[in-house]
């Protein structure tokens, strides 16, 4: 008997002490990065580490405890907290404790870890996900926050994400701007205290910063060294991040939804999801972040990321709202003659009673305009069938322009003061997505048109308007939850149309790049990053976006934006992203006219480098007059050459470009394409890009001479191994 008892003492034992090991680090890597976590004798729960994967488990011991993971308010420790509850008893402190963690396989290569914590207290539960993407080193992570309290609880912060870090030194990227001006990269040091980025705007959120982040450690970020780490938050409305250097110099990096005016009062048994942050971290710079970023949003998160694009002609620059059926297919014709693969009708085809002939009426009535298109856009997508391309449509389904029926008739489903004047952005109000009967209305407006006329292959999905006068008819005494129910009614309504059209290919734009989140590009298959299409500052713009979104998502049109820039430095800017066109043939002369034919081909053959292959950004922008980026297909066999005079010095001294990502031991055929012949070739003489071979260790250690001293020049070369 007293050796059995002892037997099964020994084996409890041995269960307590496997627990206790398990317990003891949590990991959650990848196959270059590693998190870990460790639970502290006091049962809380610490981070101990984030950084390049260890190699040695039994090196974890030697890992200090940390700060604590998922920070709590009204403890101990006097910085940002990722979370603030109100509990019942109006007591506002949450001291979580490690109950459980679980680990399993989502798919190959993709792995969940699911760490529980809970109050002693009080009945509240948080679980932190984490999903761990092994190729592509990314990290999404997010939380769920639940209660059994008897009535509701006060959620005043309730962040996605907290991460820690400690190094001598920290710099902050970020990605802000306005209209026409998006995504502009400022790297600034970060010291004691806090640095916030955050967006108010509720709608059109990203106006003025775009939702993710890069922080170099140690030194300012490069572009093939350094660690780095590169944050972004699927939410497309009001975020914040927070940056905090605490007295140790550590720091503290809380991502999340905007808590601003933001409190959200949680039911028992209600969970609260938190929208996801994705995460990267590199230790070769910020050029292999973005790669992992490209791979992860191409493989796992944009719609239709592995499949390829359609070129297209936009008439928005063409016309405005000035235009018929005439005009329209007298530009479908230009889109023949461009070789592109559809027509895209954009703002002004609708309203009748007020018709959209400006931006002042007539948004929310989805109605054809008689005067404008007294057939209706089935006459368009038959006219667009018979000459071999596809027919798309703009719409801005979540806005309505006072001065419309719809208004007219549903003044409360437009967010809005019912005690005050109303004021607009750009002439209108958005729609209360928190009524249903609201979603149900803008999934409509597309159900609608794909079902009356389902030859339409494409939408362009607008947004121009921050959420103003703020105020939801249907939320009555909680008003507070208004800019997150906006944000989920949203993602109801983008659900249920990629339900019923799984292959419809749509973009996103804002305003220009007023949505450039992740959590959106699940239902659309690229962005409009800005409506500024001078190409100049589109370098700029595509070079920050480029820090995160794969070209694929990037639309990139040509315009009569900077005529003193070359159809050709216009559309080989176009080109390093998704190719299309917002231009009049009539506003080029025959040659220029050729040219975008031939571009348009090369393109064409060019699309998997581009779209599917690896960026090598080679010259920054930002660093002078220059620029070059190039792409390179996975197996390394093509690859094609971007490169940019913007405003050269006089004499200025040239260097040769050393380019990245081939095989050092393939021979490669370089060869420029897209020319314009200005000048003739004296004899004799011998251009160093055509039809050369060189190997890639020559490539990548010499260079090619790709920069001259000519004005807004540009070049593209395209690079295939023997
Ligand atoms: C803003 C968009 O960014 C433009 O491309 C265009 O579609 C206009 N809206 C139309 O109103």
């Amino acid at each position: 008997m007293k050796k059995h008892l002892f037997i099964i003492i020994c084996l409890l034992l041995s269960v307590f002490c496997v627990n206790a090991a398990d317990k003891k680090f949590i990991k959650v890597t990848t196959d270059g990065v590693e998190l870990v976590f460790q639970v502290g004798q006091n049962g809380r729960l610490y981070q101990s580490y984030l950084g390049k994967k260890l190699s040695y488990d039994t090196d974890l011991n030697y890992l200090p405890m940390g700060t604590e993971a998922y920070l709590t308010h009204g403890m101990e420790d006097y910085f940002e907290p990722a979370i603030h509850i109100v509990h019942n008893d109006f007591n506002s402190s949450l001291l979580l404790k490690y109950i459980s963690h679980s680990a399993h396989q989502l798919a190959t290569g993709v792995d969940e870890t699911v760490i529980t914590l809970q109050d002693e207290k009080y009945p509240v539960t948080v679980k932190l996900h984490f999903i761990a993407y092994a190729k592509e080193n990314l990290i999404k992570t997010f939380t769920e926050i639940t209660h059994q309290e008897k009535k509701a609880v006060k959620l005043q912060k309730y962040a996605s994400s907290m991460l820690h870090l400690n190094h001598s030194k920290y710099f902050l990227t970020e990605f802000a701007g306005d209209w026409a001006h998006e995504a502009n990269m400022t790297e600034q040091p970060l010291s004691f205290g806090k640095k916030v980025i955050d967006t108010k705007l509720g709608s059109r959120a990203d106006m003025f910063v775009s939702p993710f982040f890069l922080v170099a450690l140690d030194k300012e970020s490069e572009e093939n060294n350094g660690e780095v780490l590169v944050g972004s938050l699927g939410w497309t409305g009001n975020f914040q991040f927070t940056f905090e250097v605490d007295q140790n110099n550590g720091l503290r990096i809380i991502s999340g939804i905007n808590p601003y005016a933001s409190e959200y009062t949680l039911n028992p048994n209600e969970v609260f999801r938190t929208p996801e942050f994705y995460f990267t971290y590199s230790c070769s710079g910020k050029g292999q972040a973005s790669r992992n970023f490209h791979d992860w949003a191409r493989k796992y998160q944009v719609k239709d990321g592995d499949k390829t694009r359609m070129t297209l002609l936009n008439n928005w620059e063409a016309t405005y709202f000035n235009f018929d059926e005439e005009k329209l297919v007298a530009l479908m014709d230009d889109a023949v003659k461009l070789g592109v693969d559809l027509f895209l009708l954009d703002d002004g085809w609708f309203g009748n009673k007020y018709p959209r002939q400006s931006d002042r009426q007539g948004l929310g009535d989805w109605d054809e305009t008689k005067d404008k298109l007294p057939h209706g856009v089935g006459y368009l997508t038959e006219a667009a069938k018979k000459k071999g391309i596809k027919f798309g449509i703009w719409i801005e389904p979540e806005m309505v322009n006072p001065k419309s029926e719809l208004y007219e008739k549903h003044p409360d489903w437009v967010i809005h003061l019912p005690n005050r004047d109303e004021y607009y952005f750009r002439n209108q109000l958005v729609l209360d997505l928190s009524n249903p009967k609201v979603q149900d209305y803008v999934f409509g407006i597309v159900d609608n048109l794909m079902t009356k006329y389902p030859e339409i292959a494409f939408f362009k999905w607008d947004c121009n308007s921050p959420i103003t006068n703020i105020y939801s008819y249907y939320l009555k005494e909680k008003q507070t939850h208004l800019y997150i129910e906006h944000v989920r009614g949203l993602y109801n309504i983008l659900e249920r149309v990629k339900a019923k059209y799984p292959n419809l290919p749509m973009m996103l734009c804002s305003g220009g790049g007023g949505r450039t989140d992740f959590e959106a590009l699940k239902y659309f298959t690229e962005f409009w990053p800005s409506d500024n299409t001078d190409p100049i500052e589109r370098l700029f713009i595509q070079w920050g976006f480029s820090q995160v979104f794969p070209s694929k998502t990037m639309c990139a049109h040509v315009t009569t934006w900077n005529k003193n820039t070359s159809i050709k430095f216009r559309t080989e800017v176009a080109m390093m992203c998704k190719l299309g066109f917002d231009i009049k043939l009539s506003d080029m002369n025959e040659r220029e006219a050729t040219y975008c034919h031939e571009a348009v081909q090369n393109y064409n053959r060019l699309k998997p480098v581009i779209l599917d292959g690896d960026l090598f950004r080679l010259v920054s922008p930002y660093e002078g007059n220059h620029t070059s980026s190039m792409y390179v297909s996975k197996d390394q066999k093509k690859a094609v050459l971007f490169a940019f005079d913007i405003h050269p010095r006089y004499a200025e001294k040239l260097y040769p470009v050393r380019l990245n990502g081939l095989d050092p031991n393939k021979m490669y055929r370089v060869n420029e394409i897209n020319k314009v012949q200005t000048m003739p070739m004296r004899p004799g003489m011998n251009n160093p890009l055509d039809n050369k071979v060189y190997s890639g260790d020559y490539l990548m250690t010499v260079g090619l001479n790709l920069f001259s001293t000519r004005q807004l020049n540009s070049r593209v070369i395209e690079i295939v191994a023997e």
